[in-house]
């Protein structure tokens, strides 16, 4: 008897007609960095359907015989899909028609898990006589001869059923310089503590996980407050060490980011800090709390450029700082928190990859009352951070940028108000 998970999934892997041959002859799915979280979820076992998205075709039903992965054949696709799962037909290979229009309705998409019920219900529309139950475990009937079924109408099994709550969706990757998460958390479980003051949205760091890191990379949080670095790592399949001055739980190490406990060779690839803004938090009664400095004392920069110092250290060559921070407006003075922040990375040896702007959500300020307050007083509440996304140098890199000639693409507007691209 092979082991089978407690808990089966189904997960949609999808190709197009040039790539749909290379998945049936190597028996195996593959997806882009784009949906590589996706497939670094599938377990051995879970249930895989196949997605031509040219052809409108799902095919199925398929199991897992590996986890998913990062290059089982790098290869495969000429590289292109790297985050790879191998897979068997459970029986004949059926293909569904009209797959997308069966999917919307079910309410199912490449970027979600199904649950054992999603996966059931859909895997119900590709059973034949000669199709095994899909629940029972597949062995010796299953065949790696693959022989595609005549095509069957979906339609004909009758109005898909709401399965929609049994899927889990994830998050994806942002695409412009403007991020709002209007929840802390995502998925099943939680990332953090969302009770702990300061906490930091869970996918904010999922997107520069995933951004600037591959599984098994190492990331460090010297200040992780509530733990939500680590336990997005972990399920990113990401090595982590989280440090704060106060830990919260027992897998935050007690340190002080000035000084942190690893060596020089730690090479680490992503360095995510939401330090404290100010002392406008109470996190803890540590002396070390550099929470504790008002942000309008030159200290508190000078006392966290020493963490910037120590992350600088700590990256490899090329690696990543997230640096998330807000600014100060506190009777009638603001302070550039963040320039002021943004000039001491510079200063500590980071070269800018981008600043995005993150939406202030969850303030206690944000209520009817203070708005009031802002219009009669003329000051404004603060509504966004700064993410600053910055790299330890790599002389490589550099080069490449130095190198580099940019050729722009000029638009001009018509006259129903749509851009026209304008060849110069
Ligand atoms: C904004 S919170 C971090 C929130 C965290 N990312 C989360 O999601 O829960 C800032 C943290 O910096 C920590 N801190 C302040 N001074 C520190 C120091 N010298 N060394 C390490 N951690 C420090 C505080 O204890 C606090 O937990």
């Amino acid at each position: 008897m092979g082991t089978r998970p407690k808990e089966i999934n189904g997960f949609i892997f999808a190709c197009t007609n040039s790539t749909q041959n290379e998945c049936f002859e190597r028996l195996l799915f593959g997806n882009a960095k784009p949906n590589g979280a996706v497939a670094i979820r599938v377990k051995q076992g879970d249930f895989l359907f196949l997605l031509n998205l040219e052809a409108d075709l799902l095919y199925g039903i398929f199991r897992a015989t590996t986890e998913g992965k990062l290059n089982i054949v790098p290869e495969a696709w000429s590289g292109n899909y790297p985050y790879q799962v191998r897979v068997e037909p459970i029986g004949k290979i059926v293909p569904l028609l009209n797959a997308k229009r069966l999917l919307k309705e079910m309410g199912l998409s490449r970027n979600s898990i199904m649950g054992k019920n999603a996966t059931q219900k859909l895997a119900d529309y590709f059973k034949t006589e000669n199709s095994l139950d899909s629940w029972k475990t597949v062995s010796e009937e299953s065949s790696n001869e693959i022989e595609i079924a005549k095509p069957r109408e979906w339609s004909h099994f009758g109005k898909a059923k709401d399965v929609s709550t049994d899927v889990e969706e994830m998050p994806i990757l942002q695409a412009t310089t403007m991020w709002d998460f209007p929840r802390q958390s995502y998925g099943k479980t939680p990332k953090g503590n969302n009770k702990y003051a300061g906490v930091t949205p869970a996918e904010l760091i999922w997107n520069l996980v995933w951004r600037y890191t591959e599984p098994n990379d190492l990331v460090v949080d010297p200040m992780c407050g509530s733990g939500t670095t680590i336990d997005v790592c972990n399920e990113e399949k990401r090595r982590v060490i989280g440090y704060d001055i106060s830990p919260t739980r027992p897998d935050i190490i007690k340190s002080d980011a000035r000084k942190l406990p690893l060596p020089d060779d730690t090479k680490a690839k992503l360095v995510f800090i939401d330090s404290p803004y100010g002392d406008n938090i109470k996190y803890n009664n540590e002396p070390a709390n550099i929470g504790n400095i008002s942000s309008e004392n030159e200290l508190f920069y000078d006392e966290l450029k020493k963490v910037m110092d120590e992350s600088f250290r700590i990256l490899d060559y090329g690696g990543v700082i997230g640096w998330l921070i807000g600014d100060q407006w506190v009777k009638k003075k603001f302070t550039p928190v963040g320039f002021k922040i943004y000039q001491k990375l510079l200063e500590a040896g980071f070269e800018t990859l981008d600043i995005i702007c993150i939406n202030r959500r969850g303030q206690y300020s944000h209520t009817a009352p203070w708005f009031n307050r802002t219009r009669r007083f003329n000051f404004y509440l603060r509504g966004f951070k700064y993410l600053f996304i910055m790299r330890k140098p790599d002389g490589h890199v550099k080069k490449e940028m130095e190198e580099r000639k940019v050729s722009w693409a000029y638009y001009e507007r018509n006259k129903d108000g749509k851009n026209k691209r304008k060849d110069n």
